[in-house]
C-alpha cells in the first residue's frame, strides 16, 4: 500500500528539499493514471472551463460543474493529495458563501484541500482554515482576474511589484495556507518568494527555483487544441495520436477491415 500524501507531507517535502509534483485532472481515467504514476498533488483546476468545457477562460465555470468533475476524479484517486479550485464568484460575495462552497467540495466531493486566487479574501480563507479545510494560495498571474489584468501577462516584473508579491506570500503563510501556487513571474522573483516563506511554493511559468511544479495535464500531453503558453513543455502529442487512431478506424470501417471474425460472436 502506497503512503497517502497529506498537506503535512507536502510541507515536509520542502524541508527535505524534495521537489513537489502536481498536475490537473477533471475525470476518472486521468485521475487514476496520475495517481498510479505517483504524482504528489492532483488539482481539479478551474482550467476545467477552457480545456474540457471549451469556454474561452476560467470565469464561467460553476460550483456545480466543478463538483461534478471532482466526484469523478475522487473515484480515481487513492494516494495523491486532492485539491480543488474555488471557481470565480464562489468566494467573492461573502466569507459565508465561500465557506459553504468549500464545505460542499469537502463533504460531497471528497476534496482534501481548496485553492483560492489572490490575497484579498483573507477572511474567507481564515474561516476555511479554522474549520479544518486546508487552503492553497495562488499568486502572480491569477487567471480569474484576466479581465482586470488585460490578458495573460507576466507579473512582478518591477521591483515594486515583486515586493508586493513577496509581502502577499508572507501574508498568506501567516494566515495558514499550506502552500502557494506562483504563476507567470520572473524566475528571480519566484526564487525570492520561495526563500521568503517556509511553506512550499509550486510554480507554473515561474522558473526552476520553486519547491515544485504544476502544469495543466491537457497542455503537457497535447490534448488541448487551443493555444498553449510558452512555459509549457509538451511531453506527448496525444491529440495527434488520437486523430491517427480515429482516421485508421474510419478507414477500416469504410473498407470492411473492421470488424472481422475475431471481433465477432
Ligand atoms: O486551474 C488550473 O489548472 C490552475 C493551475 C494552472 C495551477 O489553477
Amino acid at each position: 500500500m502506497k503512503e497517502k500524501i497529506t498537506t503535512s507531507k507536502i510541507i515536509n517535502m520542502k524541508k527535505a528539499g524534495k521537489k513537489i509534483t502536481m498536475l490537473t485532472a477533471y475525470d476518472y481515467p486521468t485521475a487514476k493514471i496520475l495517481d498510479e504514476s505517483n504524482i504528489d498533488i492532483i488539482l481539479v483546476g478551474d482550467s476545467l472551463a477552457n480545456v474540457v468545457l471549451g469556454y474561452e477562460n476560467t470565469l464561467p465555470v460553476t460550483v456545480e460543474e466543478m463538483l461534478h468533475h471532482l466526484k469523478a476524479v475522487r473515484r480515481g484517486v487513492k494516494r495523491s493529495l486532492l485539491v480543488i479550485d474555488m471557481p470565480f464568484g464562489s468566494y467573492h460575495v461573502s466569507p459565508e458563501e465561500g465557506f459553504k462552497s468549500a464545505l460542499r467540495f469537502v463533504k460531497e466531493g471528497g476534496a482534501e484541500a481548496v485553492k483560492t486566487e489572490g490575497d484579498i479574501y483573507k477572511e474567507t480563507m481564515h474561516m476555511m482554515i479554522k474549520a479544518g479545510i486546508p487552503v492553497m494560495g495562488h499568486l502572480g498571474f491569477t487567471p480569474q482576474l484576466v479581465n482586470q489584468i488585460g490578458g495573460y501577462k507576466v507579473q512582478g516584473k518591477t521591483k515594486e511589484d515583486a515586493d508586493v508579491l513577496v509581502k502577499a506570500a508572507k501574508d498568506l503563510e501567516k494566515l495558514g495556507v499550506f502552500s502557494i501556487i506562483l504563476e507567470m513571474v520572473p524566475a528571480s522573483v519566484s526564487r525570492r518568494i520561495t526563500k521568503a516563506v517556509k511553506i512550499p511554493v509550486i510554480g507554473i511559468g515561474a522558473g526552476p527555483f520553486c519547491d515544485g511544479q504544476v502544469l495543466v495535464t491537457h497542455d503537457m500531453v497535447g490534448l488541448y487544441g487551443g493555444t498553449v503558453p510558452k512555459f509549457v513543455k509538451q511531453y506527448a502529442d496525444l491529440g495527434k495520436k488520437m486523430k491517427e487512431a480515429i482516421s485508421t478506424y474510419i478507414w477500416e470501417v469504410h473498407t470492411g477491415k473492421f470488424p472481422t471474425k475475431k471481433e465477432s460472436f
